[in-house]
């Protein structure tokens, strides 16, 4: 059989101009802004690879839904037709609508969390850990090795090192662990995905110490989709099965419908204790809205639900994967770093192997950042010492693990074409990285400082 290009598995309906500029425009939007990709107006922007997170194209049925959905405050009909889709997938019980991720995270963790807790994850995200630490409790990665090494090639660098799991598990004591959590993908380590033989481990242990196990399921059909490429055993099965399959070893699913749902906004909780879910959502009508709606209008929950169909498209999710590495392979080819293999919704750049001359205290990550922006109306984020970056007691950088640069692709919305442009941008910045320079902080607010901070180059 011939291979054939992996082609777009839509057709257009509808499009949105893209505002050109040139590069003399570009050097000073880009220093306007504080060289922090994060206060450019989008429309400045050519290409977005800021985030897959609410930046899905639609397709003409959600649109339909969204014509469809039922505003009832309670009781809509577009609720039910989201819990029932939602119930399909996970087979949980009790499932809660909240207008994103974080939301959910933030009602869970007020539930379970608190001082002398402990929350294991592979990798957690970052609204994730500040919603365990906001309330007292600790997060801790447990990723296995290979996790965190760039350039070696695994099938499933998201697992969970199950040994130093138990042994953390041993160390602090069951009584203090309320649940324990696995990333699907583990987009803090490079999109990378998890394998179902490594989520039954972890059920096995929490089983073994009677800890309840929760899936951050935001990218769980692109993790299903690796499992059915990559694990033996599972090609033959379809991703629903296989999704069914890994929330079938989950007591509870948080998710932001903003990935794999294939909309703007929207998210939920889903839980098999119903003890649990009756606290969930006594708070959830404090802080997000009535149960059948969760701080969502109705036509919110009619696009989620058709979103999480068709997800599951092997058509789309084909042509999902391969077009991410497409992009991967086609850098790596030509010398550029970046975690290999390609993640699942973004490439990740290895700022420290790309600017090996740019130590982390000058941000090696931003200076490519602003580069693709300069060169090419590219944006993209640093992740790495501008975002994780903490200071010692005497106002010395610790720098995180990795300098990276991530390119997260929205769902649906490039085709082929803007990847080549994206391809080409990115190796015309790597033939110049002897002429890419270091940054320094001139502004930083207190948390989560990269969303706001101000730099200023160096020479
Ligand atoms: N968990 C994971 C693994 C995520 O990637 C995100 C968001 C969330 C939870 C929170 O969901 O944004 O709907 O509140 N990730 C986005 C990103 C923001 O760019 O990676 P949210």
């Amino acid at each position: 059989m011939t291979t054939r290009t992996i082609i777009e598995p839509f057709k257009i309906k509808s499009v949105e101009p893209i505002r050109f500029t040139n590069k003399e425009e570009r050097t000073e939007l880009i220093k306007k802004a504080g060289y922090n990709p994060f206060l450019l107006h989008a429309d400045d922007v050519l290409i977005d690879l800021l985030t897959d997170s609410g930046t899905s194209a639609m397709s003409s049925k959600q649109w339909a839904g969204i014509m469809d959905g039922d505003e009832s405050y309670a009781g809509s009909k577009s609720f039910y037709r989201f819990e029932e889709t939602v119930r399909k997938i996970t087979g949980m019980k009790f499932i809660i609508p909240t207008h994103q991720g974080r939301a959910a995270e933030k009602i869970l963790f007020s539930i379970v969390g608190g001082k002398g807790k402990y929350f294991p994850n592979n990798t957690h995200f970052d609204t994730t850990r500040a919603n365990i630490e906001f309330t007292g409790a600790e997060a801790d990665d447990f990723v296995v090795e290979v996790g965190k090494h760039s350039e070696i090639r695994a099938d499933f660098k998201g697992n969970m090192d199950v040994i130093l799991l138990e042994k953390f598990i041993k160390e602090k004591g069951k009584e203090n662990i309320p649940l324990c959590m696995i990333t699907v993908t583990n987009n803090s380590g490079g999109g990378q995905p998890v394998s179902m033989q490594n989520v039954r481990e972890v059920k096995e242990i929490c089983v073994q110490y009677g800890i309840p196990l929760f899936i951050d399921a935001c990218r769980f059909a692109e993790n299903a989709y690796f499992i059915k490429l990559r694990e033996k055993g599972y090609s033959n099965k379809s991703v629903l099965e296989i999704a069914q399959e890994m929330f079938s070893y989950a007591d509870g699913v948080t998710m932001s419908a903003k990935k794999d749902a294939l909309v703007n906004i929207g998210g939920f909780l889903a839980l098999n204790d119903e003890n649990l879910a009756m606290l969930c959502r006594n708070l959830l009508i404090v802080t997000e809205g009535f149960p059948t709606y969760g701080g969502l209008a109705g036509r919110d929950l009619e696009a989620v639900a058709q979103g999480l169909e068709e997800v599951l498209d092997e058509h789309y999710l084909q042509y999902r994967i391969r077009s991410v590495e497409y992009l991967g392979e086609r850098i790596l080819s030509a010398g550029v770093p970046i975690i290999e293999p390609p993640g699942g919704h973004a490439i990740y750049i290895d700022a420290k192997r790309f600017l090996p001359n740019i130590p982390p205290e000058q941000f090696p990550g931003q200076s490519i950042v602003i580069e693709l922006y300069t060169e090419g109306g590219i944006r993209a984020v640093e992740i790495g010492s501008v975002m994780f970056g903490k200071y010692d007691n005497k106002g010395k950088l610790i720098p995180p693990p990795m300098e990276l640069v991530r390119l997260a692709i929205p769902r649906r919305v490039y085709t082929q074409s803007h990847i080549d442009y994206v391809i080409e941008v990115i190796l015309e910045v790597f033939k110049n990285r002897d002429k890419l320079k270091g940054y320094k902080i001139t502004y930083e607010a207190p948390m989560l400082r990269h969303f706001t901070a101000r730099f200023e180059k160096l020479n």
